[in-house]
């Protein structure tokens, strides 16, 4: 399906492994021009460069912490550089533990809502020059703030920050023309899953799908089409919503 996007630009974040990657990969794929960053260098940075040549187009991936400010100002700057404007800006970097909530230490609840909600935040208001009418801004969230889940409660707040977060924005920016959605997600099929021993890879897999009204994990790419739409002008009459991309998971 042509969405038009041809030309676009896109600041992704954490695009080298997982969901970005599969974003920033079906952007590319669409014609748009992306620049993306991770915060350690990997094996996965060159192959992502190596496909993203392959594809075609103006990318960048760059090395960038986005929980700090003067790395995202960095990152950013060279966005701008490079484009002289943002189409679209995906807050996609995310951290998550597993801790039981009477023993989660403070550090670690504050590197999640670092990572996940403060980020977020530094990006959107680094790129607000970059963004003008018809640009749209997807943070990626989780179905996890409908369910809840035992052991990733800093997790969840963090992700019903995001919520917050974009719907006030979109209200501020409304008028500007500057559209702010989440999208939550189910269980998608990582690399982080396939680390994982083959007994509990299994196991997890058979757990989650059996939870899923479409009885499989997502993919990356199926996160991507919902991030293209909301790049498109076909979804020129949303803001401040939450699209679940989760195979009907309760
Ligand atoms: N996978 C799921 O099932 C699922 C479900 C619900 C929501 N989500 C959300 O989807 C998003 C992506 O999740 P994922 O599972 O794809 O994660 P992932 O596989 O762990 O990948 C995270 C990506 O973000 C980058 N990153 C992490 N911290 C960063 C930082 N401080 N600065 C810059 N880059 C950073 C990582 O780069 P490095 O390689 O350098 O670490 C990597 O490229 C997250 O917001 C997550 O909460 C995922």
């Amino acid at each position: 399906m042509n969405l038009a996007l041809q030309g676009k630009k896109a600041l992704v974040t954490g695009g080298t492994r997982g969901v970005g990657r599969g974003i920033v990969l079906a952007l590319a794929r669409a014609g748009v021009d992306v620049v993306t960053c991770y915060q350690q260098q990997s094996d996965y940075v060159g192959s992502l460069e190596r496909e993203l040549k392959e594809i075609g187009g103006d990318h960048l991936v760059l090395q960038a912490d986005v929980t700090r400010p003067d790395e995202v100002a960095a990152l950013v700057a060279r966005a701008g550089e490079a484009y002289g404007r943002l189409d679209l800006v995906v807050n996609n970097a995310g951290a998550i533990s597993h801790i039981p909530y009477a023993e989660l230490p403070l550090d670690e609840f504050q590197r999640v809502f670092s990572t996940n909600v403060t980020a977020a935040h530094l990006v959107i208001q680094r790129t607000l020059p970059l963004l003008d009418a018809g640009s749209s801004v997807v943070s990626i969230g989780s179905k996890a703030v409908d369910a809840g889940i035992p052991l990733r409660s800093h997790y969840t707040a963090t992700k019903a920050a995001l919520v917050g977060l974009s719907r006030s924005l979109a209200k501020e920016f409304g008028g500007q023309g500057i559209r702010f959605n989440v999208v939550a997600l189910g269980v998608v099929e990582t690399e982080n899953l396939h680390k994982l021993p083959e007994d509990q890879q299994k196991l997890m897999i058979e757990r989650y799908s059996a939870k899923t009204a479409l009885g499989r994990l997502g993919t990356p790419d199926e996160v991507a089409g919902a991030v293209l739409w909301l790049a498109s002008d076909l979804s020129r009459y949303v803001t401040g919503a939450t699209i679940s991309v989760d195979g009907g998971i309760s």
